[in-house]
């Protein structure tokens, strides 16, 4: 009895699997793909005259990785990508994968060493081979100009404080369109604003400064409200040149749960959250505002931030032409007087086997795709990033393959999840795995891997994993 019961358990997985992802076919021009980002696998951090960056400084002269995980990492080699012998190879394993778009990020310290002035014409010539490679090799080329890696010597300018980093921003993205932008019909403008500021620079200034968390905090508003003008700057620029592709912004979101549903304070903070994590981004760049509750925060926090009506009304009349979304999970939101605003979610996961990024909920990226179909009136969506790393050691090599069975499964239900708001009418137009390798995790240096392919960072040998078989099958089905 109890294996007749085993069976037909076994026999319904095997159906909601096949009713989910192999049934609901994506449009022909669907984008699938892969994503990483320059500082953390180009390596070659000092090659062909590139300017120091700010990750650059923060691993090698601060040593940031020593206060997470008691050791000094760096992305100086990382994992070899600006080697042309070594891309090379890496595109050859996309083919074999079989993705129609790659996602990479320009190194503005490639580009313009110093951030503003001089030309590196280098740089330039190194991304024009790497992006002629990616097209030879039939996969569409899909760039950020900025992810999280701005040039040192802007950073001793006051970084994305100085109100004039709208323009050094602008002057970049200038160079990067009239350089790439008959090549590349997909750009990206900034990754993850909140990420950028709300967590990593708030963190890393916590080191710093002695002024109380809540001021601190409210100070990052500064830098966003700088990158969402440079946003619209560059937007503008780029639909002024007619090039004939499209210009998108990727933010991080994640719908804000309460931790416990059964306490009213955590049902309190899990709006609050919301606005603090997705509508801070979401609404002045499709609404024109920032939210109220979040502002009004804010604002007792740091009076003097007042956008003005000008700003507002510029940065939502220059809107993307698509959003990229980078969902891992779901916020699961505490009230918590000791955190900033008084509102917790990083690090809290009710999961038995731990995910890097929260719980694994693949129902709340359905949910979020369909807010922005009714909330943000529809707009293009590209999932830019939807990946997975386990604290279960599922990552290690044994016989000369990688088993990552958790990986697979999370992936396959997402494209599930996302197919399915395709289908209930969410403007999705693709689906892009963080990472296709193993890499610099920032702060956790190479402690937690994200790829499709496991990447042994002594040797830089690569090894599909078995996610990549999983995604692999999907994409021959998908893409026909
Ligand atoms: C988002 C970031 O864009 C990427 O750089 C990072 O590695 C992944 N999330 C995984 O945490």
């Amino acid at each position: 009895m109890n294996i007749i019961k085993h069976i037909a358990a076994v026999l319904a997985t095997l159906i909601t699997l096949n009713v989910s992802a192999q049934t609901i076919q994506a449009p022909k021009d669907f984008l699938w793909g892969v994503a990483s980002a320059a500082y953390q696998v180009e390596g070659a951090y000092q090659a062909d005259g590139k300017g120091e960056s700010k990750w650059d400084f923060l691993t090698n002269k601060v040593g940031v990785t020593q206060y997470i995980i008691g050791q000094k990492q760096t992305g100086n080699v990382a994992i070899n990508m600006y080697d042309r012998t070594q891309y090379l190879k890496d595109i050859q394993l996309m083919k074999e994968l079989g993705v129609n778009c790659y996602r990479f990020s320009i190194a503005w310290s490639r580009i313009i060493p110093q951030g503003v002035g001089a030309v590196n014409e280098k740089g330039i010539a190194h991304y024009h081979q790497l992006i002629k490679d990616i097209k030879d090799a039939g996969i569409e080329p899909v760039v950020t100009l900025y992810h999280f890696d701005l040039p040192q010597a802007l950073v001793e300018k006051g970084g994305w404080l100085n109100p004039e980093s709208v323009q050094w921003y602008k002057n970049y993205a200038d160079v990067i369109f009239k350089n790439f932008g008959t090549e590349v019909k997909k750009f990206i403008t900034f990754n993850e604003p909140y990420i950028e500021f709300f967590l990593v620079d708030y963190m890393l200034n916590s080191t710093q400064s002695k002024m109380p968390a809540n001021l601190r905090y409210a100070n990052e508003i500064n830098n966003v409200h700088h990158m969402l003008l440079a946003n619209a700057e560059a937007t503008k620029l780029y639909h002024s040149l007619n090039l004939g592709g499209m210009i998108g912004i990727t933010f991080n979101l994640s719908p804000c749960l309460p931790f416990d549903p059964n306490n009213a304070e955590d049902v309190k903070a899990a709006p609050l959250q919301d606005e603090l994590l997705n509508r801070i981004v979401l609404d002045p760049v499709f609404k024109g505002s920032y939210p109220a509750n979040a502002f009004a925060l804010i604002q007792k926090y740091n009076p003097s931030f007042q956008p003005s009506a000008a700003d507002m009304q510029f940065i939502a009349a220059n809107k993307p032409d698509f959003l990229g979304i980078n969902f891992y999970a779901p916020a699961q939101v505490k009230h918590d007087d000791d955190a900033p605003m008084g509102v917790s979610w990083m690090g809290n996961n009710t999961d038995a086997i731990q995910m890097t990024n929260g719980p694994v909920r693949p129902d709340e990226l359905y949910n979020l795709l369909m807010r922005i179909k009714n909330e943000y009136g529809n707009i293009p969506t590209i999932i830019t990033e939807n990946g997975a790393s386990f604290n279960n050691n599922e990552d290690s090599v044994v016989d000369g393959k990688v088993n990552d069975v958790l990986r697979a499964d999370y992936i396959r239900r997402h494209i599930d999840a996302a197919l399915k708001a395709q289908h209930d009418g969410a403007n999705l137009k693709g689906y892009i795995v963080w990472s296709g390798w193993d890499n610099f995790e920032w702060v956790f240096g190479f402690t937690k891997r994200f790829g499709l392919i496991y990447v042994d960072f002594n040797t830089q040998q690569r090894i599909p994993k078995q996610s990549y078989y999983v995604y692999q099958s999907i994409l021959q089905q998908q893409i026909k």
